[in-house]
């Protein structure tokens, strides 16, 4: 197949893991005759300096022409000023929300090899495989805003028709899983909440083979490290998602490994991790491009309908979290390059078992 794939590398250590999930998509592209063209764009910090804006009119006019976009991380230091008339973050924003991409899907699995890294005894690591359905086009991140000298607000709203339709995603989702709804709020404090609870009540009637539990959000942290293998998915607003779902990445050993992918009413989508641009390491060619690459085997499977090659690019991380090398946060000590070429190479034994299987098939009639 033909697919048009947008890059945007943005800030930080978003280049470095960036640059890695495209190489693997080039060497998919090549195992299984695709043609992926790249469009790498402007967006975030970078943008902000060679544009003037985190968000370039071409930059979103590219995005909306792809059949998919993946994207590395924006922000730093350099434009983190909290005076600063813009910052990178805002363009991702506008980004989201011009695509439409309301659901956010984050999946938290805690792979054996890793599980002496999280904050978790083993035990309780066991079962543990969450999807995270983050509602990311809504909610104070997207409320108005006002500033004085001595007070400021952020509006959260929320509409019916928001709720009902990221509501409506889980619902789908627990249905190809094990049926399980956790719909997380704040119902006892916030309007928001008790409309989004009433809604999603009302949306879980069309769907009478799906269980749903409400769970508020403070309770919520701590029983996602308490109990993290009873959950299967979890629906939320969009700032309570953004939080748990970092807090579930210190269950799977380092928040460079969760990917994810950012879904609207069409197939196209955005693909990305769910860390930031990492400024502390960033240059130093050690980030965990793990996250990025899961994102980019999404992006196959979501947008593209490539299953095979989805599940090809996940099998080669796997065996490279099992086997290594691993980055600094996994307690390694190898660079982001190794961990590329170790993926590469995973695929490519892939593609030579897979021939002799087949030659082997031949011979043997
Ligand atoms: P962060 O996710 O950038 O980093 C938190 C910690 O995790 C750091 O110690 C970092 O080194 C580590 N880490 C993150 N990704 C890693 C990786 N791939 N490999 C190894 N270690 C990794 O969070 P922060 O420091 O709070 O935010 C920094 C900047 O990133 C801010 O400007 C923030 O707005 C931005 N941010 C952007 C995105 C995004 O673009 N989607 C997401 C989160 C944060
Ligand atoms: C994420 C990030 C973003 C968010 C920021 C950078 C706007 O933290 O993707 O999780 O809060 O959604
Ligand atoms: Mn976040």
């Amino acid at each position: 197949m033909k697919a048009r794939i947008v890059t945007l590398p943005g800030d930080g250590v978003g280049p470095e893991v960036t640059a890695v999930a495209v190489a693997v998509l080039k060497a998919v592209a090549q195992r299984f005759e695709h043609t992926f063209q790249f469009d790498e764009q402007p967006i975030g910090g970078i943008a902000i300096d060679t544009h003037g804006e985190p968000l370039p009119p071409a930059t979103l006019e590219a995005c909306r022409g792809a059949d998919a976009v993946l994207l590395g991380a924006v922000g730093g230091p350099k434009w983190s000023d909290p005076n600063a008339p813009v910052r990178p973050e805002q363009g991702l924003l506008a980004l989201r929300a011009a695509l439409g991409v309301y659901a956010n899907l984050r999946p938290l699995q805690v792979h054996p090899a890793l599980a002496a890294l999280s904050p978790l005894k083993n035990e309780k690591l066991k079962h543990v495989d969450v999807l995270f359905v983050r509602e990311l086009t809504g909610g104070a991140y997207f409320g108005a805003k006002t500033r004085t000298s001595d007070a400021a607000t952020d509006e959260c709203k929320y509409t019916v028709a928001e709720i009902e339709r990221v509501a409506r995603r889980a619902f789908e989702l627990a249905r190809g899983r094990r049926g399980h709804v956790t719909s997380v709020d704040k119902a006892n404090v916030l309007e928001t909440s008790r409309l989004w609870r009433n809604t999603v009540t009302r949306i879980a009637a069309e769907y009478p083979d799906v269980k749903l539990e409400h769970q508020l959000v403070d309770s919520m942290a701590m029983l996602l490290l308490t109990q993290p293998g009873r959950y299967d998915v979890v629906v939320t607003e969009n700032l309570f998602g953004d939080i748990l779902t970092d807090e579930a990445a210190a269950l799977a050993g380092s928040l460079g490994l969760l990917p994810s992918a950012s879904l609207g009413e069409g197939k196209a989508g955005l693909y990305e991790p769910i860390h930031g641009s990492a400024p502390d390491i960033a240059g130093q060619g050690v980030a965990n491009p793990v996250g990025t690459l899961l994102s980019a085997a999404l992006l196959l499977r979501h947008s593209l309908g490539l299953d095979d090659e989805a599940a090809a690019v996940e099998a080669a991380v796997e065996e490279v979290l099992r086997e290594g090398p691993h980055t600094r946060d996994l307690g390694g000590d190898a660079g982001t390059a190794a961990v590329r070429d170790a993926v590469l190479h995973a695929l490519a034994m892939q593609a030579h078992r897979s021939n002799v299987y087949v030659e082997g098939a031949r011979v043997h009639g």
